[in-house]
């Protein structure tokens, strides 16, 4: 795979805009969060600078309450190129938590930020001691800002204590249409939506990639009951037709929680924090066990309005082996699960790579985004896992066949399971950063 890893620096390297990198060319054109995490984790092999720099323009757009928001706008995008826009949002205009600088968005994303800023520390050790103390110092300046972060998600988004993040919207779960909503969805009324443009679907071959234009009325309708809550998460919750108890997200937490613990040590956090980040870890395992279906065999989503757990087959049902600490009984189901003909088992697929979904769900479709593709990000998250749980030979297999995937049809944000065609937008940065992490 020698040509690999400086084909995906070079895709870092054009994604770039000022101190930080965007998603994709020109499908998204702003700062997105949980592709930053990526980027940075993948930029701490190439050049930390970059990789610190990523963050730090992220975090600088953090909402006083602690919440990270999910897209950052740059003033200075072409027009036209990305909705829901800053205006649409609006969150400096309704909200007082918003930052005063820059225009977000109003929701979030999964909190891979510890993981990428731990292994900033970790490739820092191969440098000389100003690269190790430039490491230190950018840890001891974004610890808080990580602690804040983690403690909004397991209160705001826990009013429950219950161990698992509460979401507002399938964008929050950066799983968007996946067929984990289909049903929360689907009891949601909706009412007049100001009017729209999609320019999403320009920005890819074929518009069978994305959400539907159903999904979109249901996600710019969210949108806008979050606006009539002005952001407040109380109200939100008092109130908002969509809220989820996603499994992805909580386990992520969890292990982001670890890597927190690990930034803490090497910055002498206070001791309460440290004891109050290990308590998040414990209650965070305990909720998704309360989440683990027995004949699926995998963990579950739970709708917090209606208290029914969402029995959908997809990837996100791996979150166990995301958060770790498994015991040998729980960690035997989920390879017997990941072996399975519902994923990297299945004989028809192009490679053993896990699709997103289940081609035996009925919500299963092999090319729109997160309802079966093959997504390199979420093997590099079963990859990280598998590693951290010893298995070194199932995750030999999954990096080994993720690389020879991107070294044949490139750094494509998504692909078809029984074909390998490469999907969504080309030169995605989160792709080319997990290749350049697993590479490393
Ligand atoms: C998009 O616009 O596709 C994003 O996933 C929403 O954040």
């Amino acid at each position: 795979f020698h040509d690999v890893n400086p084909q995906a620096a070079g895709v870092l390297q054009r994604n770039g805009v000022k101190s930080w990198t965007k998603p994709a060319p020109s499908l998204y054109p702003h700062q997105w969060s949980w592709d930053s995490a990526f980027i940075a984790l993948g930029l701490a092999h190439v050049d930390n600078r970059r990789a610190t720099g990523e963050l730090e323009a992220l975090f600088s757009a953090q909402w006083k309450t602690g919440k990270v928001p999910h897209i950052v706008f740059d003033p200075e995008a072409p027009p036209k190129s990305y909705f829901p826009d800053a205006e649409r949002w609006n969150s400096n205009g309704l909200s007082e938590h918003a930052p005063t600088g820059p225009h977000t968005s109003g929701l979030c994303q999964p909190p891979v930020h510890a993981l990428a800023v731990r292994r900033i520390w970790e490739t820092a050790q191969d440098k000389d001691e100003r690269g190790v103390e430039a490491a230190r110092e950018f840890l001891t300046g974004n610890y808080p800002r990580l602690y804040s972060w983690h403690r909004y998600l397991s209160t705001a988004r826990d009013p429950e204590r219950s161990g698992l993040v509460t979401i507002y919207h399938p964008w929050e779960s950066g799983t968007d249409n996946s067929p984990r909503w289909d049903a929360p969805l689907s009891r949601i009324a909706i009412g007049d939506i100001p009017s729209y443009t999609r320019y999403d679907v320009q920005h890819v071959a074929d518009a069978s990639h994305r959400p539907t234009d159903e999904e979109y009325d249901r996600f710019l309708w969210l949108l806008e009951m979050l606006k009539k809550a002005r952001y407040e998460e109380m109200d939100i919750y008092g109130s908002h037709p969509f809220l989820v108890k996603d499994v992805l997200f909580s386990a992520i937490l969890v292990a982001a929680n670890e890597a927190l613990l690990e930034i803490g040590a090497v910055v002498g956090a206070p001791a309460e924090e440290r004891a109050q980040v290990e308590a998040w870890i414990e209650r965070g395992r305990e909720g998704l066990e309360e989440q683990w279906d027995p004949a699926l065999n995998l963990c579950v989503d739970r709708d917090v309005l209606t208290g029914e757990s969402l029995r959908v087959r997809t990837v996100a049902g791996f979150a166990p082996l995301i958060s770790g600490g498994l015991d040998e009984r729980r960690l035997k189901d989920m390879l017997l699960t990941l072996d399975s003909e519902d994923f990297a088992g299945n004989p028809t697929l192009h490679r053993p790579l896990p699709p997103s979904t289940s081609p035996d769900e009925p919500g299963f479709h092999p090319r729109s985004y997160w309802r079966g593709p093959v997504w390199p990000v979420a093997n590099w998250l079963l990859w990280w896992s598998l590693l951290r749980a010893g298995e070194s030979e199932r995750a030999a297999s999954l990096r080994h066949h993720t690389l020879e995937e991107l070294a044949e049809s490139g750094f494509a944000e998504y692909f078809e399971p029984f074909t390998g065609e490469p999907l969504g937008s080309g030169e995605q940065s989160w792709t080319a950063a997990i290749a350049l992490d697993m590479l490393a």
